[in-house]
């Protein structure tokens, strides 16, 4: 696999009690009794918190949970995920902040042992996070000495824990964020070909463009659920042959599994975006979604999957890579330039 342009975490001068400021995505679904429902976005940000912490690091966590609109709003506290980080983290000492930035958090942050993980509260309890205040965004960057950008979900929104903080302190990205820029660019640099395209799920608003720009690219792009039904062609040729299902239904049809499956069996990569049928009007609906997630896997492709929903529908299948973004996923691959990774140190030095 191609090495991307961006520092890592590797690349960071880390020693015993440097305090590293770590953005991660746990903005993680909830239950209705407010347990994690899928905690993927964490379980792949594991990797870079054990890399500081083998280095005695003190690592602060900074994140987003939902859209509080700027208001401490109890029920978008980052205290739920802070009890399953500690499950995640057994042998670690664990500790959450009830503030985002400030003294108090200064003072946690001076008591911490090295080798530690202190979780900061929402950064959006604060307006200053989505209108990337510099204050705020100074605010957070004393908190470190050396700042890690892990939160690939949230590297297209240019606030101030994703973009701004970088303008203060050495910025790297985490082995999840290089991880996704790695498989994701390889559907937007040279693909291995036949290359082929899924596309599926509701949101025809957001997945017409996508598929319009991926038909440039790609050899085929095949059209399922919702969206094929509000499929509409502009009559432009393009590089792919596009399959659009003619299925009404709430999910493909064999005979539409049936036509797809020699050109997924023959593809080297394959990119996945947005289940094929309305499972979560009945879980019925997912068979087709499993049996196109099923011949994949037999296949000899690379396997991309992006978007929360897909990536839900599919996660007893093993994939080459399944992102943990959804809208930052659908932007990186239309060959948008994401805030949150533009803003990190390039290899050797700005
Ligand atoms: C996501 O879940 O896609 C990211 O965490 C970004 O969340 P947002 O759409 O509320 O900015």
């Amino acid at each position: 696999m191609k090495s991307i342009s961006i520092a890592t975490v590797e690349d960071a001068p880390i020693k015993v009690g440097t305090r590293v400021l770590v953005r991660v995505d746990y903005n993680v679904p909830l239950t209705v009794d407010g347990k994690i429902s899928d905690d993927k976005r964490m379980v792949d940000s594991l990797p870079t918190i054990h890399y500081l912490l083998e280095r005695g690091a003190k690592v602060i966590l900074c994140s987003h949970f939902g859209r509080p609109d700027g208001k401490p709003e109890p029920q978008y506290s980052l205290r739920p995920v802070y009890e399953h980080l500690r499950v995640l983290l057994p042998q670690v000492k664990v500790q959450f902040a009830s503030q985002t930035v400030g003294e108090q958090v200064q003072q946690q942050i001076a008591a911490m042992p090295n080798g530690s993980v202190l979780l900061l509260e929402n950064t959006r309890f604060t307006p200053a996070e989505t209108s990337n205040d510099p204050t705020f965004a100074k605010q957070l960057a004393d908190l470190g000495e050396i700042f890690v950008n892990d939160a690939f979900g949230a590297a297209h929104r240019a606030h101030a824990s994703t973009v701004g903080v970088a303008a203060y302190l050495p910025s790297y990205a985490g082995y999840l964020m290089a991880r996704e820029i790695q498989y994701l660019s390889q559907i937007t640099e040279n693909p291995e070909r036949p290359f082929t395209v899924i596309i599926g799920g509701k949101k025809i608003s957001d997945k017409l463009p996508l598929a319009r720009k991926l038909a440039d690219r790609a050899d085929y792009v095949l059209v399922g659920g919702r969206v094929a039904q509000d499929w509409e062609d502009d009559g432009v040729k393009r590089r792919a042959k596009i399959y659009v299902s003619a299925d009404k239904g709430l999910d493909i049809s064999a005979a539409t599994v049936a036509t797809w499956q020699p050109i997924l069996t023959n593809s080297r990569t394959i990119f996945w975006n947005g289940p094929l049928g309305q499972f979560d009007v009945d879980a019925k609906n997912g068979a087709g979604t499993r049996a196109i997630a099923q011949i994949i896997v037999d296949s000899q492709a690379i396997s991309i999957v992006g978007g929360g929903d897909t990536a839900a529908a599919v996660k007893d299948f093993k994939f080459t890579h399944v992102s943990t973004g959804g809208g930052a996923a659908l932007e990186f691959v239309e060959g948008t330039t994401l805030p949150g990774i533009a803003c990190l140190q390039k290899k050797g030095g700005k």
